[in-house]
């Protein structure tokens, strides 16, 4: 079928994704007067509709404050001060706030992505919705390109940069020629079970427990909706693990304190998630630049993965916009190496609490003492504690 017609759309960044990376760039330069073009190949509704994690460091705060979409964030995040590590039953708090001065919002990714695509159609966003053929081209020109088909439409973006916020999935990354781009990895060998209840969550903070039946999480996304997670086979059926069956598990994995006060109901957005380790490098080729999952995975256990992205956006908005506006490359020509530098770090703290929190079905005897001496480390130093805390609450920018 041909194409109806071959239209040309000119940019000065043109974003691929609207995620959160791809909306929160969007903004962060358009409140600086620089114009992009967003371009998705799913719908809003789509996208609005995607469950994620929901803990927010201070530094994101911060930022969508800056960005000007955190109205309703102020409203109805809930500020945590600290959360606690089980084991086996035993309990330790780690209090945030006395280690760092820090605290943490608990506000779902899908309300900042709704936050977020509120405010570009307020201000007038250019979106392309349902594209399809995305191809980013003359990557290490001064006129890339990204040829997509839109409503039955061939259309080719014409900018000066290229912004890969596409995610894990995405064609951003795979654009890089295979001879520069280096990627490590690690699987994990189990998923994560998620469920949503509207009930009031078993604690006012998280709980993140091991339990020789395997890792459970007790979070939650409002005083009165819970958000609940347990280690399970990747592969597991999910038909396998009706409501009692999780119910039953999480009052043993959370310990008899936990237990007493859990809240059960009816589920809704069940669902089993991988867990991975990924990153990418480097993060720019030419005029591409990679933010996000579109350069690098964490596993969920320590609530990485939205924060790791938004703080690639304001490396990368702050060197966009450096260019653009005061014509000066120095955070351009920085940007992989300061962003890849904060991102092994954050993988280095995600991959360590994963490590600690769950049950490996390779672990000889001496690595699960090595996991219990691990938390009672923990428990018993308050500089290890703190380092925890430290990163926890979010490492510093650069
Ligand atoms: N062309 C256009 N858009 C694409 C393509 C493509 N070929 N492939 C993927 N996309 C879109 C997806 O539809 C999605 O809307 O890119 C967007 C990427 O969004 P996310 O996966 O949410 O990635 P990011 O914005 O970087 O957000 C990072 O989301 O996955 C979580 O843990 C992660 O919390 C972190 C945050
Ligand atoms: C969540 O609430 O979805 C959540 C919280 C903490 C995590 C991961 C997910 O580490």
């Amino acid at each position: 079928m041909g194409h109806r017609m071959t239209r040309t759309i000119t940019t000065q960044v043109c974003i691929i994704g609207a995620g959160p990376s791809g909306l929160l760039l969007s903004q962060m330069l358009a409140n600086a007067g620089v114009d992009t073009v967003v371009i998705d190949r799913k719908d809003q509704a789509y996208i609005e509709g995607r469950i994620r994690a929901g803990v927010l460091e201070q530094g994101t705060v911060t930022a969508l404050e800056e960005a000007g979409v955190a109205c309703r964030l102020h409203r109805e995040g809930l500020k945590h001060t600290g959360f606690e590590l089980a084991f086996d039953g035993d309990r330790h708090r780690i209090d945030l706030t006395a280690l760092t001065g820090k605290t943490m919002t608990v506000y779902g990714q899908t309300e900042v992505t709704k936050d977020l695509f509120a405010k570009r159609h307020a201000d007038g966003q250019v979106f392309l919705f349902n594209a399809q053929n995305v191809t980013p081209i003359d990557l290490t020109l001064d006129q890339p390109r990204v040829n997509l088909i839109h409503d039955g439409d061939a259309i080719t973006v014409r900018c000066r940069h290229i912004a890969g916020c596409d995610g894990f999935h995405g064609v951003s990354r795979r654009a890089i020629p295979p001879d520069v781009l280096k990627t490590f990895e690690q699987v994990y060998p189990f998923g994560w079970l998620g469920i949503m209840v509207e009930k009031p969550p078993v604690s006012h903070e998280l709980i993140y427990a091991n339990h020789q039946r395997g890792f459970a999480l007790a979070s939650m996304r409002s005083p009165t909706r819970s958000r609940y997670y347990i280690q399970c086979d990747v592969d597991e059926d999910i038909a396998n693990w009706p409501d009692d069956r999780i119910w039953a598990e999480l009052a043993i994995r959370l310990g008899q304190d936990a237990a007493a006060n859990l809240l059960t109901g009816p589920s809704f957005e069940k669902s089993i998630a991988p867990l991975r380790s990924f990153v990418a490098e480097p993060m720019r080729y030419g005029n591409l630049f990679l933010a996000g999952d579109a350069a690098h995975i964490v596993p969920p256990t320590g609530a990485k993965g939205l924060n790791l992205a938004v703080a690639d956006i304001r490396l990368l908005s702050r060197a966009l916009i450096a260019h653009h506006k005061d014509h000066s490359d120095h955070h351009i020509d920085t940007y992989s190496r300061t962003a890849l530098n904060r991102v092994w770090k954050v993988e280095r703290f995600s991959w360590q609490l994963s490590m600690m929190m769950h049950q490996f079905p390779q672990h000889s005897p001496f690595q699960r003492r090595m996991q219990r001496a691990d938390f009672d480390y923990v428990s018993t130093s308050e500089t290890a504690s703190r380092a925890l805390a430290e990163n926890y609450v979010g490492l510093p920018l650069e």
